[in-house]
């Protein structure tokens, strides 16, 4: 295979020969090492977005790969047509670290959100008692659950749906945060069998509910009979100081639908788990994927949960996250004129830049933190998000906040 040897030359390939669906910062990672990234000249990075919360564990965990490739020299796909020796254990696994009767693996996340969504439909014609075709889910607005056309039906979003159309039918969007929204909704479309959310909006520029409000819609849901689908493929897995974001409220979903971490960012692994009600709705032939539940996936995803209990990462999660937010925090004191605010929970972060002739935008500070050595990247025109491996520790915490702090402060006043 050809090596590509400089930043340029590899951005110039991608530009010539790849899809234009993306907008990457101009910087060619060549290798990576728990917290750390290298580019093509050897420049290290600090990488706050660990590929949008999948390398929670690290760049290259050596558990992690070494599960991977050991189990990649033994056998690496059976599909489901036969059984494989390493599916049930990864399955009896997951189950049990998040209390669930039944797993499901599938590959990405969007895979994953379009397995849920076949999983409530089944169960509101199977034991809702709905009529064929008439079942309906709500979602709210803002949601990011991936890029398959049926997901991007209920997209808010115009770049996601523009152009993309005809959109799918049976969803009613309502607003976030807004529990007495859910309970008008479902106490006038009885045909509603589930609710879809994140418990914090990662995409949407990590909007944080109110406490209380998770369990609010858990309560309304048990109510009108309407499964609590959450979707924790990018908060879950220790990103947000507990295990699932939705551990802060005391909320267990119905459906829980995982993705990004379970495999450390090795390879595309996802999965969903309910209980048996629910799961043994779907019968063989019903549902399925080639790769999904494949002897590598399921190796890995056993080392990415035990290695989150062996490093204690959620724990650490958790304090980073309180010293960074406080750092930050104290810097939005400082220059009250560029950042307008700072939220998270656990490491998944975000602060609001005030756009002006001096800051210019988000992607602007981020390409100066980037010339800097940190690498993030912003998730709205104004907010940057601030998600790195749980696996960093308190004095690179404090330098990667020494490092905002100096780029933030080098900007001029802003009038
Ligand atoms: C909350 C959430 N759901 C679903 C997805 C889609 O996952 P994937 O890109 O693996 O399909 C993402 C990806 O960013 C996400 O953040």
């Amino acid at each position: 295979m050809e090596m590509i040897s400089t930043t340029l030359d590899a951005i110039e390939k991608e530009k010539r020969y790849g899809a234009h669906n993306y907008s990457p910062m101009p910087v060619v990672l060549t290798s990576g090492q728990g917290v750390s990234v290298w580019d093509a000249e050897g420049k290290r990075y600090y990488d706050f977005l660990s590929a949008y919360s999948a390398v929670n564990q690290g760049h290259c965990h050596p558990k992690i790969v070494d599960a991977m490739v050991t189990q990649a020299k033994t056998i690496t796909l059976t599909s489901r047509a036969f059984y494989n020796d390493k599916l049930g254990l990864a399955e009896e696994y997951i189950c049990k670290y998040f209390g669930y009767d039944k797993s499901l693996f599938m590959n990405s996340g969007a895979e994953a959100v379009e397995t849920a969504i076949k999983l409530v439909r089944k169960w509101g014609y199977k034991k809702k008692n709905l009529s064929e075709g008439t079942a309906e889910i709500a979602v709210v607005g803002g949601n990011f659950h991936g890029r398959t056309t049926g997901i991007i039906s209920f997209s808010t979003d115009t770049s996601s749906t523009d152009g993309f159309g005809p959109m799918m039918q049976g969803y009613h969007i309502i607003p976030y945060n807004d529990a007495p929204a859910l309970e008008k909704i479902l106490a006038g479309n009885p045909n509603i069998c589930g609710f879809l959310l994140e418990p914090i909006q990662g995409e949407a520029g990590v909007l944080v509910p109110d406490d209380g409000y998770l369990s609010a819609v858990q309560a309304i849901c048990k109510k009108y009979n309407v499964k609590l689908i959450i979707d924790e493929i990018q908060t879950g897995i220790g990103r947000t100081g507990k295990r699932l974001a939705s551990d802060y409220d005391k909320v267990k979903a119905d459906i829980l639908i995982l993705g990004k971490a379970l495999s450390g960012g090795v390879i595309p692994v996802s999965a969903v788990l309910c209980d048996d009600e629910i799961m043994l709705c779907i019968q063989p032939g019903e549902h399925g994927s080639t790769f999904g539940g494949n002897p590598i996936a399921a190796v890995v995803t056993i080392a990415s949960l035990e290695v989150m209990e062996e490093e204690s990462l959620t724990e650490n999660s958790y304090q980073m996250g309180q010293i960074f937010r406080e750092r930050m925090s104290r810097l939005k004191d400082k220059r009250p004129d560029i950042i307008s605010a700072v939220r998270g929970k656990g490491l998944l972060n975000a602060m609001d830049i005030i756009p002006g002739e001096k800051t210019g935008t988000a992607g602007n500070v981020c390409l100066a933190l980037m010339e800097n050595g940190l690498l993030c990247k912003p998730t709205h025109q104004h907010t940057i998000r601030f998600s790195p491996p749980l696996v960093i520790t308190e004095e690179q915490i404090h330098t990667c906040c020494d490092i905002i702090e100096k780029v933030i402060l080098a900007i001029e006043v802003n009038h």
